[in-house]
């Protein structure tokens, strides 16, 4: 028996241990065990067990104890006990069918075809570990100013703001957003075309309930933000990856007759995760043709406050009246992920209807956190903070530029000018998905480029590295590893590198 339930831990006592834990009873011990046993199958329906004297032997434990056990599980039913002895009883349980699955395998659960879309191929690493992607300086968020504008909204606001608010958010923080946009981002825009959502995340689903319907085409960068990818699985829609180059998403001529896209994912003033800037001659194509065929254009500009070389690029939104653009924001990275607070500027013809069926899709909530938001926006301090938060990033992404072209050929480094990231492109030999599990045990958690795209490349092949929450020191260092890493990698393959660049 004790090869199926194995031996119990200290069997001597019930005291606290040295290390300061309790030691579970004998007794405890042993029913855990068997009904672990029956559970699992490994003690099959109908087998017989052994009487309480001899099991009481072979665990080295009372006869007691044993007696005791064996009376519990046949009070639960695990067990029935007659003249010929203890037997395992007929459970409808895997263990009845002599099937075995461990408790840790997953169920077989007919999920939505949608779901099962969701390939399990994110690794779920601590998102504050180095060189993670799009976590901004936590450590640098200006906690008491936020907590006194918190406490503020709670004293002027209680207890009206304990109710439901309205579906598309808080009217202030609406306008403060808007005033914020027109001035920094050159977006068109007044408060009533402002949304607020749970993250740019709700806003991509908003988007897609708003204006699709199942099977329609959208089009999405290619590699591109896999959120926007995630909400379009959920909506049904048809994908089709989009190439992207230096100049942005790249629209082959014929694809607008050819697969008329109902919605358009771009990130331009950044692109996700290659760093290409949109240009303008695009833009206004884009415009033009969405225009024509009746599209709508999501513009993520989910890191477009932290321009670190020139002019900031202003929103593809505010480029012409009216656009087919729908302007999706989020403070995940102005502020901080945990406030789930993001937005979508609808245009200004379909606000006032579409109110309407945001009445039943949305229920306006977070109320004190968001007029807390509309305070801190419209005091400054949000801006004081986007202006420290710009200059950190400026010089993290200065060090971390410096320090990647200490290994790496510069041609290999994307993107840069914007945000919290770079992208650094790996040649055939060095597969991205190796490089980032290597990384990751090494407690550095850089991201796949290929993780992103929905077409492998050769130019997907790559890793997208954050800077937003790594010191300066920190990056020379993590550098250092991935190069040591990619070196060894190179050694693996058999091709070695001349130079004193990794690869
Ligand atoms: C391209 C892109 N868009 C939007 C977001 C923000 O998403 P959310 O507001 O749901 O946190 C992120 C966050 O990583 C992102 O990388």
């Amino acid at each position: 028996m004790i090869e199926i339930i194995g031996p119990l831990a200290n069997p001597a006592a019930t005291t606290t241990s040295g290390n300061g834990e309790k030691s579970v009873p004998l007794q405890k011990q042993l029913i855990e065990r068997l009904q672990q046993a029956i559970l699992t199958g490994r003690l099959p329906a109908g087998s017989l067990l052994p009487s309480s004297r001899l099991l009481a032997a072979e665990m080295g434990v009372s006869r007691n104890t044993v007696v005791i056990a064996y009376e519990h599980l046949a009070a639960v039913g695990y067990v029935v006990a007659d003249k010929k002895g203890t037997r395992v009883s007929p459970l409808s349980s895997p263990s009845a069918r002599g099937e075995t699955r461990t408790s840790s395998a997953a169920p077989e659960v007919a999920y939505a075809a949608r779901v099962e879309q969701f390939a399990a191929t994110r690794t779920h690493a601590d998102n504050t570990l180095p060189l993670t992607p799009g976590t901004p300086a936590l450590d640098r968020f200006p906690l008491a100013a936020w907590r006194r504008a918190l406490e503020r909204s709670m004293e002027r606001a209680l207890p009206v703001a304990l109710g439901y608010g309205d579906p598309a958010g808080e009217p202030a923080l609406r306008d403060a957003i808007a005033a914020h946009l027109r001035m920094a981002r050159g977006v068109r825009c007044e408060g009533s075309q402002v949304v607020i959502t749970e993250g740019a995340q709700e806003a991509l689903n908003l988007c897609v309930r708003l204006f699709t319907n199942p099977g329609d085409i959208a089009w999405v960068e290619d590699p591109g933000y896999r959120g926007a990818k995630a909400a379009f699985n959920l909506g049904d829609l048809s994908m089709l990856p989009m190439p992207v180059d230096p100049e942005g998403i790249a629209v082959p001529s014929d694809a607008w007759r050819a697969h008329p896209p109902k919605l358009i994912y771009t990130s331009p003033a950044h692109q996700y995760p290659t760093g290409a800037v949109l240009s303008v001659a695009r833009r206004l194509e884009l415009i033009a043709q969405a225009r024509r065929c009746g599209a709508w254009l999501i513009e993520d500009d989910y890191d477009g406050e932290f321009r670190h070389t020139g002019e900031p690029i202003a929103s593809m939104q505010g480029l012409v009246e009216d656009a087919p653009v729908l302007y999706v924001g989020s403070f995940s990275k102005t502020m901080f992920p945990a406030l789930r607070i993001g937005f979508v500027v609808l245009p200004r013809v379909i606000a006032a209807h579409t109110a309407v069926a945001l009445q039943e899709m949305l229920r306006g909530g977070h109320r004190l956190e968001q007029l807390a938001l509309a305070h801190f926006i419209d005091s400054g301090e949000f801006g004081r903070h986007l202006g420290r938060m710009r200059r950190l990033y400026r010089e993290r992404q200065q060090a971390l530029r410096d320090a990647l072209t200490m290994h790496f050929a510069p041609s290999q480094i994307l993107g840069g000018n914007c945000g919290m990231h770079l992208t650094l492109r790996l040649p055939p030999h060095i597969s991205d998905r190796t490089l980032a599990e290597r990384a990751l045990a090494r407690r550095l958690n850089p991201r796949p480029l290929s993780g992103f795209a929905l077409q492998q490349r050769e130019e997907t092949n790559g890793l997208v590295i954050g800077y937003g929450s790594t010191s300066a020191e920190q990056l020379a260092l993590a550098v250092r590893v991935l190069a040591t890493l990619v070196r060894e990698m190179a050694g693996e393959s058999g091709i070695r590198s001349t130079t004193r660049r990794a690869v």
